[in-house]
């Protein structure tokens, strides 16, 4: 924050993008590998494979990946490509003693070794012992797996210093929390529209309401960037307006918080100690799928979570995704120039410098200029 406001101290305004970074579709393949292939991505909530042989096939960008739980009971992230003749090896989830390729039965056991090969017996130098999947480097994070195409990518927690640690003290039971509903919603808009949109409040009084009046205190509103997440923050809401119950004894209990881990995925603890998530997947340059996740222990059916999904739906999804598709066809107009951001040296609802920091982390990792 400081040297986001020294710089608009020194330079002017800082001001936003370029209608290219949002529209162009050679901006987005760009993005897939030195982003979306660099970052640590969200596959899913550990507790889908609760036994060995339980597996979870996901994409990032084009690449194929499945997770699965081994005999030893660590979970893996394998390519999803078979290492005979490329076929996939999954799809979908579910359980399995063996990956076996559905091409020629090659059969790898749940660690990535090859087991057997039909007729290997007939081919002199054969050596299985020296095929493996292609493994993946994954991470856990309160229970959610993520995972990095990039063997080199420093740990989560220097991405995101801190984040882990703040999460358990919002959520002492987080690691009894299991999906209990996971809403996807499509956006005709790229993913940057999206996820800028989520990251600042500027726009919160004027179309959200409910959000601003019954979840969050605006007055005490804030987003810190730390590392590579974007901290949400607000003091206490504003208990009379609160449109549901709180009966937890979580010191917590009254805050709303949000961990938004850049690039693709938020953690949004609501007063009452209610996880739910965000999780952007760009389908191409001017469309991206955000799926709500909601969380509670052990995966109970819970009246309250399910109010609060729907009024989610109805209030702020419904209205968020007005604002971007709206945004897109701007930026989409030919006539959009660039205007400055709105940044307050002191931070506050009223302030975009979060924005500022995603544009900094998108120049770090795109360079500077676009293709032209
Ligand atoms: S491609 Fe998998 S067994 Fe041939
Ligand atoms: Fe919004």
């Amino acid at each position: 924050m400081a040297a986001i406001a020294e710089a608009q101290a020194a330079k002017g305004p800082v001001m936003a993008l370029d209608a290219r970074w949002y529209t162009d579709p050679r901006v987005f393949e760009l993005e897939k590998t030195q982003i979306f292939a660099r970052t640590w991505q969200f596959a899913c909530h550990q507790s889908r494979l609760g036994k060995a042989g339980d597996f979870f096939s996901f994409k990032i960008g084009q690449t194929g990946l499945f997770l699965v739980r081994d005999r030893a009971g660590d979970i893996r992230c394998f390519h999803n490509v078979c290492r005979h003749r490329a076929h996939e090896l999954v799809e979908g989830s579910g359980s399995r003693p063996f990956i076996v390729c559905p091409y020629h039965g090659w059969r790898y056991d749940l660690d990535g070794s090859l087991k057997s090969a039909p007729g290997e017996d007939r081919v002199p130098g054969f050596d299985r012992s020296c095929i493996r999947l292609r493994e993946v480097r994954i991470e856990m994070f309160c229970g959610f797996v993520f995972v990095n195409l990039d063997d080199d990518a420093e740990p989560m927690a220097a991405w995101y210093p801190g984040a882990e640690e703040e999460m358990r003290a919002f959520l002492p039971g987080v690691d009894t929390l299991r999906p209990v509903a996971e809403i996807p919603v499509v956006e005709a808009c790229n993913w940057k529209v999206s996820v800028e949109n989520y990251s600042e409040c500027y726009h919160c009084k004027l179309r959200h309401p409910t959000f601003a009046s019954g979840v969050i205190d605006p007055e005490s509103y804030d987003v810190s960037p730390q590392g590579h997440c974007l901290r949400h923050t607000t003091r206490s809401a504003q208990s009379e307006k609160m449109t549901y119950a709180i009966d937890t004894p979580n010191p917590h209990a009254r805050e709303y918080s949000s961990w938004f881990l850049w690039p693709t995925i938020s953690f949004q603890v609501y007063p009452g100690s209610v996880l739910n998530t965000y999780l952007w997947r760009a389908t191409d340059h001017r469309q991206v799928t955000v799926t709500r996740g909601w969380y509670t222990p052990e995966g109970v059916a819970s009246e309250q979570v399910d109010l609060l999904a729907q009024q989610d739906l109805e209030t702020t999804v419904a209205e968020d995704i007005l604002i971007v598709e709206s945004v897109q066809r701007g930026l989409e107009s030919g006539s959009y120039e660039p205007g400055p951001l709105v940044i307050d040296p002191e931070g506050g609802v009223m302030s975009e410098h979060s924005i500022a920091a995603i544009y900094g982390w998108l120049q770090e990792a795109l360079g500077e200029d676009l293709p032209s």
